[in-house]
């Protein structure tokens, strides 16, 4: 068996650009902050319905972020949730005011220390950093009351190894993404999903006190269409096609090439339910999908301020395939192929979904 993969590339720990420079993640998450705002009625009024405060009655309310990055949107997601606890929390028990601890988990080369210096000032909660793969135990037995995760289970914990494996059926030659639904590639990222979610809802099942709530807010893609006729997967395909023209420059090793792939895995809402029912650790509230999120957020970026958040969002995995040398170089280039492919995000493509979870441990 001939393997085009390295080691160092199976098992991921990829995460945004850090610090708060112009190409930051922290400067470059707009897109992103417009999934947390698109839902945040939608969270808060299930905090209300579904929360069941006297039977979690506890003096510190505490709440796990799953994929923090570097901010500012975490701070917004735990001030919606925050903010949906303490109405309920005034119906039923208005003399005592509650205390919050919150916890911010992202993978251990997360850069926490911006995090922590851009946290909102005087925020009177208990602050806490958590590195660590969220595919896999972060916290004791039944000790947080609300898990939430945003932008972030798309992100597999690795390429699956039959995808870069150059004699696998299922490897996955000339492209750097799944494209279709129906091949073996398609099997062996849907599997490879499907073992991390297994992970990841066993270890929040165990978390979670009794009653605890998870909210997941995730890409996807609609029933029927494949990665490569959305938005998501229209942009892929620019990104390996610079890889691709970088190659036969000279600029990039073709074998680097051909042994690189996104772990990332955007779901239909039916697929995520099935698992999640599979599992059975957790019972679904509610699973909603929305379509036309890109075309609600309230001012798409302009197309230098896109290159960025491509670049703050890609930077890291990029350089740790293919080297520091070419990463400069890749994403001018990128550039330049988008402006001069007049390229906009989500124009002649299926929208992507916004899937929204509810789970709660009864
Ligand atoms: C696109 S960012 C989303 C950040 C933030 N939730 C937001 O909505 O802006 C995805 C984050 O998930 C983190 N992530 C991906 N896989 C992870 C894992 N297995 N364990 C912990 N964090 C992970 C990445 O490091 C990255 O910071």
């Amino acid at each position: 068996m001939e393997l085009a993969y390295e080691e160092t590339t199976t098992s991921q720990s990829i995460t945004m650009k850090g610090g708060d420079g112009p190409l930051s993640y922290a400067k470059n998450s707009s897109l992103q902050k417009g999934v947390v705002d698109a839902t945040k009625e939608m969270m808060i009024h299930a905090i209300a319905d579904k929360l069941d405060m006297e039977k979690l009655c506890s003096e510190a309310f505490r709440i796990a972020d799953f994929g923090c990055s570097t901010g500012p949107n975490t701070f917004f997601s735990m001030q919606n949730i925050i903010q949906a606890v303490e109405q309920k929390h005034r119906q039923t028990n208005p003399e005592t005011a509650l205390e919050f601890q919150l916890f911010f988990n992202d993978h251990s080369s997360n850069d926490f220390n911006t995090l922590f210096k851009s946290l909102p000032p005087s925020w009177p909660h208990f602050i806490a950093g958590v590195p660590g793969s969220f595919y896999g135990r972060l916290f004791p037995k039944s000790s947080i009351h609300i898990g939430h995760s945003a932008n972030a289970l798309q992100w597999l914990s690795k390429v699956p190894n039959q995808v870069v494996d150059c004699g696998s059926s299922a490897y996955n030659s000339g492209s750097i993404y799944c494209t279709g639904t129906e091949s073996e590639v398609a099997k062996a990222f849907a599997s490879q999903f499907e073992n991390d979610m297994e992970t990841f809802l066993n270890a929040r099942a165990e978390e979670l006190v009794n009653g605890g709530l998870i909210v997941i807010l995730m890409g996807g893609i609609p029933d029927g269409i494949s990665l490569s006729q959305t938005a998501i997967g229209k942009f892929y395909d620019l990104l390996g096609s610079c890889l691709v023209d970088l190659t036969n420059k000279g600029l990039i090793d073709e074998e680097k090439v051909k042994s690189f792939n996104l772990p990332l895995h955007f779901p239909t809402a039916k697929e995520l339910k099935a698992l999640i029912e599979r599992n059975g650790r957790l019972c679904i509230e509610s699973i909603d999908e929305m379509t036309g999120q890109v075309k609600r957020v309230p001012a798409l970026p302009s197309t230098e301020n896109y290159i960025s958040l491509v670049r703050a969002g890609f930077e890291v995995l990029i350089k740790k395939h293919f080297g520091n040398e070419m990463v400069d170089e890749f994403f001018t280039y990128y550039g330049q192929k988008h402006l001069e492919s007049s390229f906009v995000f989500g124009e002649n493509a299926v929208d992507n979904t916004l899937i929204s979870v509810i789970l709660k441990r009864i």
